[in-house]
């Protein structure tokens, strides 16, 4: 197996939304295709156990999150699609890592820097409560992730920009120390990859509440399409597409002529409930398939099983013996 072109995990918490697709599973789609490229893919399983402590909704979430990404076309023979915890190199290298990593860098991190504040804007005597070294030391985790593969580009949101700068300079720290083995990563954030806006407006997420599942009935799909917010105008009004939640998920899903249409039709004035009707038959004929074969995966969960595990034989292809190396280079393990 060859080091990674391109690597990203998707933490196992919480049930595939649509903003995920656009954003992410789409993009990653693609060049799961591309006969050029090798694509590495993996559920975060591990990361997963920072935020959630429910056994029952990580494997529930790991389950989902893979039937998605193989109804919606990942071509996980092409590219490596794998689950984290399957790869015991991952740990393992983590840990050689985090010895040489400077707890100063650490404590810079945005998303324990930020549970400190709301420690601290709460009035907590000790601004580290309920704060694990999981949470902490997380950003150390993800360079194991990315350096265990060689991985050159990792595309991710703009949230994880931070972690990718950690992880070359702990790359750098590594080959400067023992042995120049690491590639160090570069970040991808796709400007063009559409961020889609929730049922409130704000930005789609499962840590606002605010998502539309990907798979859901589709009468449950239409539902969640009727209940999202807009403002009082009336039918006839002309109507701003560019402050539209509507129009932004029509957007992330249409083609360009398609969206240049729409948007006539809103300065001419479009019924809300129009508008919300075609969104959901636009999206629901999207979705029509993949839901299928996503109900039938989720239905038969050894086949998922399958292909991960499958997964993991190729990572470790590449894992098990980079980590000889790395081992070596540190002095650990064989002395004779
Ligand atoms: N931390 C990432 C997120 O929350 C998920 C992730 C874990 C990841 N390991 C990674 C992304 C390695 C890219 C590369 O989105």
């Amino acid at each position: 197996m060859k080091n990674a072109d391109f690597l990203t995990g998707i933490t196992t918490s919480g049930t595939p939304h649509l903003g995920n697709y656009v954003g992410a599973i789409r993009p990653a789609v693609e060049s799961s295709r591309n006969p050029d490229l090798t694509s590495y893919y993996f559920l975060a399983d591990y990361h997963s156990l920072i935020k959630n402590h429910d056994p029952k909704k990580r494997k529930q979430s790991s389950l989902e999150i893979a039937a998605a990404w193989i109804a919606l076309g990942l071509d996980h023979e092409n590219c490596v699609f794998y689950r984290q915890s399957d790869i015991p190199e991952i740990p393992e290298l983590t840990w050689i890592l985090t010895c040489l990593t400077a707890k100063g860098l650490m404590n810079r991190a945005h998303a324990y820097k930020a549970s400190v504040q709301e420690n601290e804007e709460d009035g907590n005597k000790d601004p580290d409560k309920g704060i694990t070294m999981g949470l902490f030391s997380y950003p150390i985790l993800m360079a194991a992730d990315i350096l265990m593969f060689n991985a050159r580009k990792v595309p991710v949101g703009k949230d994880q920009v931070q972690h990718l700068e950690m992880t070359r300079d702990i790359a750098a720290r590594f080959n400067h120390l023992y042995k120049k083995l690491f590639i160090l990563p570069e970040v991808v954030v796709d400007e063009s990859s559409a961020v889609l806006s929730g049922l409130d407006g704000r930005k789609m997420s499962k840590s606002y509440n605010n998502f539309i599942p990907l798979f859901d009935t589709e009468k449950r799909l239409r539902k969640m399409i009727m209940k999202i917010q807009t403002n009082s105008l009336g039918p006839d009004e002309p109507k701003d597409p560019e402050t539209c939640t509507l129009f932004s998920i029509y957007r992330a899903f249409a083609t360009e002529d398609e969206a240049k249409t729409m948007k006539a039709r809103y300065s001419k004035g479009i019924a809300w409930g129009t508008m919300k009707q075609e969104l959901f038959e636009y999206i629901n004929e999207i979705l029509k398939q993949p839901r299928k074969a996503y109900d039938e995966l989720v239905q038969n969960p050894g086949d998922i099983e399958t292909i991960l595990r499958a997964g993991a034989l190729k990572a470790r292809e590449f894992s098990g013996p980079f980590l000889d190396k790395i081992r070596t280079a540190v002095g650990i393990g064989i002395i004779g």
